[in-house]
């Protein structure tokens, strides 16, 4: 081999192996850019809750949802939100028994009836689960806490409300989402001790509407083919108002009829702006999802909680809607 050609394989080769290693060395930097090391490895939390809604599409209970996740992102924590998409008890019970069964570190859910959810709480404190109740309480079952609207006191609440804007004198229908609800029963109480001395205010009527919006405008319809004489309705969960008021604006008596709803959603807040709802009651769904994550973990690591802790209600008229954010995220 003459001496130039030697020079040129020699040069040849040195070019290889430099741009072989800067192949490998780039190559592995793309690959690797978009891997951190914290995304690659499997995240750890440091605790699985489970969130049990009475109905998973139902916008108030998104609410419930959002205020959770923002807690529990801030401690870690890995949170699931489940039950049925639409209310439906047997779903929403056996959804309760599967994240038992999971063995989550703590379940938030409802306390919707005495028979049917106490004992299956119950069994599941029994079992080392911590239970916290939310938004609606099954005060005698073994739950470690309750977060929530004081219920009995909102629907008070309410009944006062009608009392003073309809000056004393109205013929009521209620539409409530439930006759077998402890939230429900105890609105509806609430309401009917506020008006039971007012000699001006009659209960008509009382319907159930199962939480379903279909229902709801049915009794709604049927009301107002049976009762000319209403001239007030009240809507005791998050969706009766609204198809309350869907109905009425239908027959063009919203200005004739007084609608007092509950919550705050944005159809509700659209019909309370129409004219067409004229009072509701306010809850604060953020805050009782973001809240029992705290409670829970304050449970787990053995810290006193109050066992009752009531959320915020008030009523809310159109002269109080720039302040929403109501029941929302702050
Ligand atoms: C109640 C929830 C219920 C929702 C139904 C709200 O007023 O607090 O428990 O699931 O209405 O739309």
């Amino acid at each position: 081999m003459s001496k130039l050609s030697i020079v040129a394989y020699t040069v040849g080769s040195l070019f290889f192996l430099v741009s072989c290693s800067f192949s490998i060395f780039y190559g592995y930097k793309v690959v690797t850019h978009h891997l951190p090391k914290e995304d690659s490895a499997v995240k750890k939390y440091n605790y699985h809750f489970v969130l049990v809604a009475e109905e998973l599409d139902n916008e108030y209970w998104r609410l419930v949802d959002e205020g959770a996740r923002a807690a529990a992102k801030k401690y870690d924590v890995l949170l699931e939100y489940a039950g049925p998409k639409q209310a439906n008890l047997e779903d929403h019970l056996k959804t309760i028994e599967m994240s038992a069964a999971a063995k989550v570190d703590g379940i938030m859910t409802q306390g919707l009836s005495d028979d049917q959810f106490s004992p299956l709480i119950n069994k599941v404190v029994a079992k080392g689960i911590p239970v916290i109740t939310v938004d609606t309480d099954a005060a005698n079952s073994r739950r470690q806490a309750y977060i929530g609207t004081d219920n009995y006191y909102s629907g008070f609440l309410a009944g006062k409300a009608l009392i003073k804007d309809t000056k004393g004198k109205a013929n009521v229908a209620i539409i409530t989402g439930s006759f077998t609800k402890n939230h429900q029963i105890q609105r509806v109480r609430g309401f009917k001790d506020a008006v039971q001395f007012e000699k001006g205010i009659h209960i008509i009527a009382l319907e159930e509407s199962e939480i379903s919006r279909v229902i709801a405008a049915e009794k709604a319809n049927q009301i107002m083919q049976e009762h000319p004489e209403v001239n007030a309705f009240f809507g005791t969960s998050a969706l009766d108002g609204i198809e309350i008021a869907h109905v009425v604006e239908k027959y063009k008596k919203q200005n004739q009829i007084y609608i007092i709803g509950f919550d705050t959603l944005p159809e509700t807040i659209k019909y309370i702006r129409q004219g067409t709802i004229k009072a509701t009651v306010v809850q604060e769904p953020y805050e009782m999802g973001y809240g029992a994550v705290e409670m829970m973990i304050n449970i787990i690591e053995g810290k006193r909680v109050d066992p009752i802790v009531h959320t915020n209600t008030r009523i809310a008229r159109l002269e109080d809607l720039p302040a929403v954010g109501m029941g929302g995220r702050k």
